[in-house]
């Protein structure tokens, strides 16, 4: 049953079909199957090391599958322009402002509208002030705000965020959600992931649970949270279920 009417929804932006990742003869990405559209905003969720930051890289195309196969789509041809937010920003060591240009020339971005498209990104998200400083010595928030700008900058239509809040506080925190939806509200589809829960409630369309190395369920988040369709699911839910990568997956039990 699960996730057969998100399924059902024609012009997928990201499919994998049947993509593993192994390491060191180990199996850290199990035959995944998933399909994205360009509609709502998908949370990745589940406990630790079950695969998660993984199934982003491969998606994002900084790892390559062990096997299987990553289609990306946009508007049911052409390649999706992608961006993505880490849990600790990638800055150089320069001004706010030149981080934003720096990414729209390799971008291919014309020199004469680099810096106006890079302070109107800044402005988005209310950093113009911070325009000139080192970017290495912003706030943590701050910087996360950087990396979100840079990434508004490069009009994505899939922005990945990997644990985006995560080592920031709550206003923090609040900004970063806030400024996931002024990217969900332009159509840039959103695929992020969080260990917090409620994080997921405020933001999940549709939740993607994974664990051990499987993408378990697929599931709207309206019915998700009240009735996950895995055991595994329903346990990480009550906070029961915290696996160590080591432990075997197999005494989780699916319907799907
Ligand atoms: N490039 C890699 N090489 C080897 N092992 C990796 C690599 N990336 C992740 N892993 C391992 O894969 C498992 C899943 O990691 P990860 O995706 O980071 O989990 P999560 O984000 O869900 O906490 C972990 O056991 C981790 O150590
Ligand atoms: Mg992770």
């Amino acid at each position: 049953m699960s996730g057969l009417p998100l399924a059902s929804v024609p012009d997928p932006v990201l499919e994998l079909r049947n993509v593993s990742f192994m390491r060191s003869g180990k199996v850290l990405l199990d035959h995944g199957n998933l399909m994205l559209t360009q509609q709502g905003r998908t949370i990745i969720i589940g406990p630790n090391g079950a695969g998660k930051s993984l199934l982003m890289r491969l998606a994002h195309g900084l790892l390559e599958p062990s096997s299987g196969t990553i289609v990306c789509r946009h508007n049911g041809s052409g390649t999706p322009r992608q961006a993505m937010v880490f849990q600790r920003p990638v800055l150089l060591r320069r001004s706010s402002l030149a981080n934003v240009t720096h990414a729209l020339a390799l971008r291919g971005v014309p020199r004469r509208i680099r810096r106006n498209q890079a302070e109107q990104a800044l402005a988005r998200f209310g950093l113009t002030h911070l325009a000139q400083r080192p970017a290495r010595i912003l706030s943590g928030g701050e910087q996360q705000r950087l990396a979100l700008a840079r990434a508004w900058a490069l009009e994505p239509d899939i922005l990945f965020l990997d644990e985006p809040s995560s080592a920031l506080d709550p206003a923090a925190t609040k900004a970063v959600e806030d400024a996931v939806n002024v990217f969900f509200r332009k159509g840039t589809k959103i695929v992020m992931t969080t260990h917090d829960l409620g994080q997921a409630r405020r933001l999940a369309d549709e939740v993607v649970f994974m664990c051990c190395g499987r993408i378990l369920e697929r599931t709207p988040a309206a019915t998700f949270f009240d009735t996950p369709t895995t055991v595994a699911a329903a346990a990480f839910l009550r906070g029961e279920l915290v696996l160590a990568p080591w432990e075997s997956p197999t005494p989780l039990t699916t319907n799907g």
